[in-house]
C-alpha cells in the first residue's frame, strides 16, 4: 500500500486504541494539535532516540552530547536572530475570521516556492487570485509577521524585564557551550556537539496529527568544521542522514532529497538540503541538513561576554569554526516510521494488522503467551528470564492464542513465544515471528541465544 493511499485516521485510531498516541487533555475536550504518549509510544521514542544517539554520537568518535536548557538567556535569541527573524507571514480572512501561513496558501494553488515572492508581492497575489479559501468567501487583511516564539517570565513580576522565551530550537543551547565543551573535553576539529530535547513553536497553522505541534522535540548535531571542509562535511551527513533514515525501515520510495534554492535558504544558512518524507498528506520535511557556516558563533560573539572561538595550532591563531547541522524531529520521524511500518494483510480469510518494526525499535521485542492460563506459572518464568537478560517482553494470557498473535502483531511485537502441552516435557517452546509468521520449536534454555542470534 503507498503511503497516500493509507488511510491516516485509521493508522491514528489503531495508534489509540493499542496505547500508542492519545489525544492530549482529553476530559477537557483537549487541546488543539497536541499529543501525549502512551506506554507503547514513549517506548518506541526512546528507541528511536537511542538509535540517533547511537548513530550520531556513539559510533562518530568525535562526537559527543550534552543536555542543555529550555529555558536561556534572552540575549541569546536576540543574537541567534530568532527575535527578529524567526517568524512567519500571517493573513487573516476577515469573512471566517481564521489566520492562515500566507505562503502555505500561495504555494498550496500555485505549487511554486512563496519565497520568491516579496512580502507585499505576496500579499497582492493573495488579495487579487484568491476570492476563496477554506470553504469561506475571503475579505483579506494585510500580511502581519508573526514571531513564533513562546513567551513567557521568569519570576514573579510580569514586566518586559525580564520576559524570556522557550526555545524554538535546541542549537543555540550547544552554540552557547561551545567553549566549554571543547575545553573540557579537550576536542580538536572537526568535532560534533549533539542534543535530544524539547523545542516550542507558536505554529499559526499545526496540524497533520503529530506533524506540526507546538511542543516537540528535536534531535539535532552541531558539527563544528574548519571553514574550508564545510563543503566535505555538508556532503558527509546529507549521506549520512540518508542512510540513517534507511537504517531505521524507511523505504527508499518514501524519502527524497530536496536542496533549498537560495530563496528559501534560512537566516543563517549557506545550504540546506531537506529530506522529505511521503506523509499521507504529501511530501514533507522529516530532516534538514544545513550549513550553518560560522553564523551563528559570530552572532553570539557581537553581544555575548566572552568569545566563541577556537585556537589552530597549526596556524597559531584563534579561528570561527563553521558549523553542519543535521536536525531532524523526534515526532516527525516516529509519524513515518508508522507510516512507513503499518501494513494491513489479508491472510486466507482473515486480515491482520501488522507493525514491521526493525528489531531495535520494536516497543516489545518478545511476549510471552502460556497456550492456556493453567500454564501461567510457567510461561511467567520464561518472561522473567527475558526481563532478567533485558530483552524488552510483555506477557499475554488473555484471550485466543489467535488473537493474542494478532494483538502482538499489530503493535510490532518481533517474536511470541507460546508455552503449550508438551512444554514440561520436552522443554521447549514455539517461538514466532512477526512478519514471517514461521513458527520454531526451541529448548527454553536456548531462548536467549536465539533471540539474540536472530534480530
Ligand atoms: N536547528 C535547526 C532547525 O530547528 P528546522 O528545520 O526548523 O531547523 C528541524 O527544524 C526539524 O525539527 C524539522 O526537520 C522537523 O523534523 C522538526 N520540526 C520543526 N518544527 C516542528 C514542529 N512544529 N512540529 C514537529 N516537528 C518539527
Amino acid at each position: 500500500m503507498k503511503n497516500d493511499q493509507k488511510n491516516i485516521n485509521t493508522i491514528i485510531n489503531h495508534l489509540k486504541n493499542s496505547g500508542f498516541v492519545f489525544q492530549s487533555s482529553e476530559i477537557y475536550g483537549g487541546l488543539a494539535n497536541t499529543w501525549d504518549y502512551g506506554p507503547l509510544g514513549i517506548l518506541l521514542i526512546n528507541n528511536i532516540k537511542k538509535e540517533w544517539w547511537k548513530n550520531f554520537i556513539i559510533k562518530e568518535k568525535n562526537n559527543i552530547g550534552i543536555d542543555s536548557k529550555i529555558l536561556l538567556n534572552p540575549n541569546v535569541w536576540k543574537a541567534s536572530g530568532h527575535l527578529s527573524n524567526f517568524s512567519d507571514l500571517l493573513i487573516e480572512n476577515k469573512i471566517n475570521n481564521k489566520r492562515y501561513r500566507a505562503d502555505h496558501i500561495y504555494e498550496e494553488i500555485t505549487n511554486k516556492l512563496a519565497a520568491e515572492l516579496t512580502q507585499e508581492e505576496l500579499e497582492k497575489w493573495i488579495i487579487e487570485n484568491v476570492k476563496e479559501y477554506d470553504n469561506s468567501k475571503t475579505d483579506w487583511a494585510n500580511i502581519k509577521k508573526f514571531n513564533l516564539m513562546f513567551k513567557t517570565n521568569q519570576g514573579v513580576i510580569e514586566d518586559k524585564k525580564n520576559e524570556i522565551y522557550l526555545r524554538p530550537e535546541t542549537a543555540q543551547g550547544i552554540f552557547i557551550n561551545f567553549n566549554n565543551v571543547q575545553r573540557s573535553m579537550r576536542l580538536k576539529l572537526p568535532f560534533g556537539i549533539g542534543q535530544i530535547g524539547k523545542s516550542f513553536r507558536n505554529e499559526i497553522t499545526p496540524g497533520n496529527f503529530i506533524f506540526r505541534t507546538r511542543e516537540f522535540e528535536q534531535m539535532e548535531l552541531e558539527f563544528f568544521v574548519y571553514p574550508h571542509q564545510d563543503e566535505e562535511f555538508y556532503n558527509y551527513y546529507v549521506a549520512k542522514s540518508k542512510n540513517f533514515l534507511l537504517s531505521l525501515g524507511l523505504k527508499e520510495e518514501s524519502i527524497r532529497l530536496r536542496v533549498h534554492d537560495k530563496e528559501e535558504l534560512a537566516h543563517y544558512s549557506k545550504g540546506t538540503t531537506d529530506i522529505e518524507f511521503l506523509f499521507s498528506f504529501g511530501w514533507g520535511e522529516l530532516m534538514g541538513i544545513a550549513n550553518r557556516t560560522d553564523f551563528d558563533l559570530t552572532s553570539h560573539n557581537k553581544l555575548a561576554n566572552e568569545k566563541l572561538r577556537y585556537f589552530d595550532q597549526e596556524k597559531q591563531e584563534w579561528i570561527i569554526p563553521y558549523v553542519i547541522e543535521p536536525s531532524i524531529g523526534v515526532d516527525r520521524l516516529l509519524l513515518a516510521i508508522i507510516v512507513d511500518s503499518y501494513q494491513e494483510e489479508q491472510i486466507n480469510d482473515e486480515s491482520r494488522i501488522v507493525m514491521q518494526l526493525k528489531y531495535e525499535l520494536c516497543p516489545y521485542k518478545v511476549c510471552v503467551l502460556p497456550l492456556v492460563k493453567k500454564h501461567s506459572e510457567s510461561a511467567k518464568e520464561i518472561f522473567d528470564m527475558l526481563i532478567d537478560h533485558d530483552i524488552m517482553a510483555t506477557y499475554d494470557e488473555v484471550g485466543s492464542i489467535g488473537k493474542r498473535y494478532r494483538r502482538q502483531d499489530s503493535i510490532g511485537t518481533y517474536w511470541c513465544i507460546t508455552y503449550d502441552y508438551d512444554s514440561i516435557n520436552d522443554h521447549s517452546v514455539t517461538i514466532r515471528h512477526r512478519d514471517t509468521m514461521k513458527q520454531d520449536r526451541i529448548k527454553i534454555e536456548d531462548i536467549i541465544s536465539y533471540i539474540q542470534n536472530n534480530k
